[in-house]
């Protein structure tokens, strides 16, 4: 190890904007900080009162202390050691340099910087490959599913109709209904792998759309004696693809309903115009509401907190609605309910929507 000159100007070094610098010093074998600057000291909750000519248990809660300790130890050992933590909500990348003369280290200088945006987008990167693997697979064997799952499904209802036995029947009711559940994921994963395929736009009556839509989810909210309030302003007509958009309004009712206990809760559908071009789509439930730490996870593909739910429906609908260059807005409160806002232009330009080359 060579050993450093203490002439470092640090001071040109100190991250102000983003991060911030700091020294400690070995004092009768505790760490104490001697120095700190810089702009993320109050953005992860410290102030330099609290830190300078204290330690590491003065102003962080033990069990992140300890943790830190163990850095810093290393430091004072001569090694440069760099680490990543999380404060406060931001997530920081923390360097530490000894400062040693004749191969005693005398000080440490740390800089800390900010980088929440870093990690934000590695992890949307992440989620892109997670997205682009699934899209390869499931082109790749989706047809191959699909074709056996067709047949099995025919002879399935063969068998069903033909059954002398009662007893059977339940079995052969839940074959049938995890075969709709297998046929479910493959489209979904078909139209995730491939978004801009068989885009068919339509003027559509939207008003008709959202009430086939809530006809269909009707007897499902009526299990659970929910009712489906639908409000309209006119009639409002809007360029879509149908199909794509039932999609989005089914996924988005059949959730509100999932998420709605049984009996006396209503579910509601609103449809305004916001402006000669564009529309909005609300749907709003009183159900369990969405905690911080999910609502983080929302449109992350196979992210579910259902014991049969894929985990696909939020990341399909908002797919479909950047389709039709519209936006998603989720609103939730814990245990009080979830307003979805969906807002969409009424007409593009057909040469300007993101269609299949
Ligand atoms: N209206 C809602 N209220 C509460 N939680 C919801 C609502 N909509 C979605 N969620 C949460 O988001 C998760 C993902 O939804 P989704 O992508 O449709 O997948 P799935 O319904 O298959 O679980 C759900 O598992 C649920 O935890
Ligand atoms: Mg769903």
């Amino acid at each position: 190890m060579n050993d450093q000159e203490c002439k470092v100007d640090y001071e040109q070094f100190i991250p102000r904007e983003t991060g911030f610098i700091f020294k400690y010093e070995k004092q009768d074998n505790t760490f104490i900080h001697t120095f700190i600057e810089g702009k993320l000291i109050e953005k992860v909750g410290l102030c330099p009162e609290k830190v300078v000519g204290k330690s590491l248990f003065e102003f962080l809660p033990a069990e992140q202390a300890l943790r830190k300790e163990a850095f810093y130890e290393k430091a004072w050992k001569g090694e440069h050691v760099n680490y990543e933590g999380n404060f406060g909500g931001i997530h920081y990348l923390a360097i530490l340099n000894p400062v040693r003369h004749n191969g005693v280290t005398v000080e440490v200088i740390g800089t800390t910087i900010d980088i929440t945006k870093e990690k934000a987008r590695e992890k949307q990167v992440q989620q892109m490959e997670k997205l682009s693997v699934v899209g390869e697979l499931a082109a790749g064997i989706a047809h191959e599913i699909r074709n056996p799952l067709t047949s099995l499904k025919g002879f399935a209802k063969i068998v069903k109709e033909s059954v002398s036995d009662p007893t059977l029947l339940p079995y052969l009711d839940i074959m049938l209904d995890e075969m709709d559940r297998i046929n479910e994921i493959v489209n979904e994963f078909m139209f995730i792998a491939k978004p801009n395929e068989h885009v068919h736009f339509q003027h559509t009556n939207l008003n008709k759309l959202l009430r086939e839509c809530i006809h269909f989810m009707e007897p499902q909210a009526h299990l659970k004696s929910i009712e489906v309030e639908f409000e309209i302003e006119s009639e409002i007509l809007l360029n879509c693809d149908r199909k794509k958009m039932k999609q989005v309004l089914i996924n988005l009712l059949q959730n509100a309903i999932e998420a709605t206990e049984d009996s006396g809760h209503f579910i509601e559908v609103r449809l305004e115009e916001m402006s000669s071009d564009s529309v909005m789509v609300t749907i709003l439930d009183k159900g369990c509401g969405i905690s911080d730490s999910r609502y983080k996870r929302l449109f992350e593909p196979f992210y579910s907190t259902k014991e049969k739910g894929t985990g696909l429906g939020l990341i399909t609908c908002k797919r479909i609605i950047d389709l039709h260059q519209g936006n998603i807005d989720i609103e939730s409160k814990l245990g009080e309910g979830t307003t979805i806002r969906i807002s969409l232009p009424r007409f593009h330009r057909v040469d300007s929507l993101k269609i299949a080359e």
